[in-house]
């Protein structure tokens, strides 16, 4: 199996994308740590992985706090004794749609902290154990929205942008640690946080305006992100690729 002896952290594997990119690591054999807030989820998860087969660690994070992070870091080398790929995928869900000169500042922590700190949380603790190792694979989750611009929900398209340039810078200082650094950027795909940010009506005008027009599959999106994971990518790093039905250009 592809990723059999490798390890593997999920953030938000709790639900959706985090969820479906959990099981496809564990049923291709890897050890996968699931990391998000609802430990209840995640021990579900984790007993089907290991039922199953697999290996897994279910570990109660809120990404936006180093210090759970750092805890979360330390349960996984405890455990399996070693971090080979970092799935950057838990963001700030709580979002609805509204004009950013609607918004208020304080309203603006929960997006930062979470989409894009916590991202940045997950790999500054990890790149030690990869650095020390000489491998490792990291996969942020962005969104297509990055290419296309996101309107009226501007603050999330901004720190999903800020993820996909420090994809691109991360993965050159890598380079000689033997870590490859990518970005997938999802479109719509079906997932509570879809249904919550999104409405029927709304959600048939945006398919309209792309290729393959459907949503996508959370387990569509965990196909490339394995891809990118996995020992077949050894000569990727730094991309972005886009897993939206068309919805963007690139
Ligand atoms: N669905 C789409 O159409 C779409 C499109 C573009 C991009 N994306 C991206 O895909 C990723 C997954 O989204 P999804 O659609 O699968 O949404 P989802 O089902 O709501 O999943 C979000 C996950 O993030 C976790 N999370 C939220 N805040 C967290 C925190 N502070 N610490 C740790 N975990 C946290 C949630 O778990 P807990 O609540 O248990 O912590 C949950 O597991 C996100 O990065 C999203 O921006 C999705």
């Amino acid at each position: 199996m592809r990723f059999n002896g490798r390890v593997a952290i999920v953030t938000g594997s709790s639900t959706g994308i985090g969820e479906a990119v959990a099981l496809a690591f564990g049923r291709e054999g890897g050890c996968v740590v699931l990391a998000a807030r609802s430990l209840d989820k995640l021990r579900t998860h984790a007993e089907r992985i290991n039922e199953s087969g697999g290996k897994a660690l279910p570990v109660k994070t809120d990404i936006s706090r180093i210090s759970d992070v750092e805890e979360m870091v330390t349960a996984t080398i405890r455990e399996f004794g070693r971090v080979d790929i970092l799935v950057n995928n838990a963001a700030y869900t709580e979002l609805s749609l509204r004009p950013f000169h609607e918004t208020k500042p304080e309203e603006w922590e929960g997006e930062i902290n979470t989409t894009l700190k916590g991202t940045l949380n997950c790999c500054w603790t990890v790149l030690p154990h990869m650095m020390k190792q000489g491998y490792g694979r990291i996969v942020n989750i962005t969104t297509a929205g990055v290419k296309t611009g996101s309107q009226y929900l501007s603050l999330y398209g901004a720190c999903k942008a800020a993820i996909a340039q420090f994809t691109k810078s991360l993965a050159m200082e890598m380079v000689p640690y033997g870590i490859l650094v990518n970005a997938v950027a999802p479109g719509m795909v079906k997932t509570g946080a879809l249904d919550r940010v999104f409405g029927e009506d709304l959600l048939k005008s945006h398919l309209a305006t792309q290729g393959v027009a459907r949503l996508g599959d959370p387990e569509e999106v965990a196909r490339v992100v394995l891809f990118l994971a996995s020992d077949e990518a050894s000569y990727v790093t730094g991309q972005h690729w886009s897993v939206c039905g068309g919805l963007s250009p690139q």
